[in-house]
């Protein structure tokens, strides 16, 4: 009995020790490639005055591209996720107030930390998804810059980030993009997505700006949102296979007031509250542009 035991203590003392050396090799990894710090040029913007501008840039933070979703709506911080197995991060203060970051930007800082996901430093900003916002255009990318330069300045201060153990392991097995900086082609050369029109050309510049692809997938066929709890509802297939039965106008319902055709609501996960918002080019453009998309199974490439 005393034998058996003792075999059993040392097998568990094996395996703690087997855990400890696993967390610490997985703390070194994910560590090194969270503080490599990059050198990426960026595009110098040329930021706009007029009035206009300043419309299309608040347009594209709460609308188009939801900044509000995570940095408030007076977009000046918050903290996002509070789940310290996985990650403790505060979107940052996008004001000149106390605790926010519009003091210390340049314009061409801006631009490297939305559409590069770098901050001044070279470190790789967590979990921002300048994966998305790296398509912004020129123009598009300066009029939110003037948008959030023109924000009223609010006293917060941020909170510290960390990322846990759940985390950095769903990072390594690349179920989550905690880096963007690491898949983005900072070379890249930003097109435009021609006129803003009920066009499927622009509903593809929306797409990809305002997140579709980031949660519906890369093909818009839907799945598990990476980096989400089980419990959380995938993201619907919204190719042709999924939303074929729909009208345009049953479309309009979906991004305005989160109902399917017949009426059933859709998951607030899918955040209607900003694409609600959208003008009515714009939703046309997505439905023009998303009938166009190749039909794809249900999580399928
Ligand atoms: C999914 C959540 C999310 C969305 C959406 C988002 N951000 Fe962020 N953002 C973050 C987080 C988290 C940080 C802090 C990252 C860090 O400290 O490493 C951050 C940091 C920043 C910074 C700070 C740069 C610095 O120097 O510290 C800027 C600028 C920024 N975001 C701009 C934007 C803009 C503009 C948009 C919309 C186009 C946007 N963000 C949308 C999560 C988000
Ligand atoms: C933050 C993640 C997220 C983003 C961003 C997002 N969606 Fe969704 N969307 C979802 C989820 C999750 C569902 C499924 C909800 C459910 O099952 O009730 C959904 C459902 C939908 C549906 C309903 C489909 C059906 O089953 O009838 C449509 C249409 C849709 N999304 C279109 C879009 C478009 C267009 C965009 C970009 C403008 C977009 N979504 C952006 C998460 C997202």
């Amino acid at each position: 009995m005393k034998k058996i035991l003792r075999a059993a203590a040392w097998s568990a003392g094996g395996v703690v020790v087997l855990l400890v050396v696993a967390g610490c090799a997985l703390y070194v990894v994910t560590q090194r490639r969270i503080d490599h710090k990059w050198s990426v040029a960026g595009h110098q913007p040329t930021i706009p005055s007029d009035s206009l501008a300043l419309v299309r840039g608040q347009h594209i933070a709460t609308a188009i591209s939801k900044c509000a979703d995570c940095h408030g709506a007076d977009l000046a911080g918050q903290q996002f996720i509070d789940t310290p197995p996985v990650a403790r991060l505060w979107a940052a203060n996008l004001t000149r107030g106390k605790g926010g970051v519009a003091t210390q930007l340049s314009d061409l800082d801006w631009e490297r930390a939305i559409r590069h996901g770098v901050k001044p430093d070279g470190s790789a900003l967590l979990f921002m998804p300048a994966t998305e916002f790296q398509h912004l255009s020129d123009e598009d990318v300066a009029a939110l810059i003037a948008y959030l330069k023109s924000l009223p300045p609010v006293d917060r201060e941020p909170k510290p980030n960390s990322i846990g153990p759940i985390g950095r392991a769903l990072f390594l097995k690349g179920d989550l993009v905690l880096l963007p900086a690491e898949v983005i082609n900072h070379s890249a050369a930003h097109a435009s997505p021609g006129a803003m029109a009920a066009t499927p050309e622009y509903g593809r510049y929306l797409a990809d700006i305002g997140g579709c692809k980031g949660c519906h997938g890369e093909g818009l066929s839907g799945g598990k949102i990476p980096g989400t709890p089980p419990d959380w509802k995938p993201a619907a297939n919204i190719t042709p296979t999924g939303i074929g039965h729909y009208t345009e106008e049953d479309f309009f319902h979906a991004l305005r007031d989160g109902k399917r055709p017949g009426g059933t609501p859709i998951d607030t996960l899918m955040p209607y509250r900003f694409t609600k918002d959208l003008t009515d080019d714009e939703i046309r453009a997505l439905w023009l542009y998303l009938k166009t998309v190749p039909p794809k199974a249900f999580g399928s490439r």
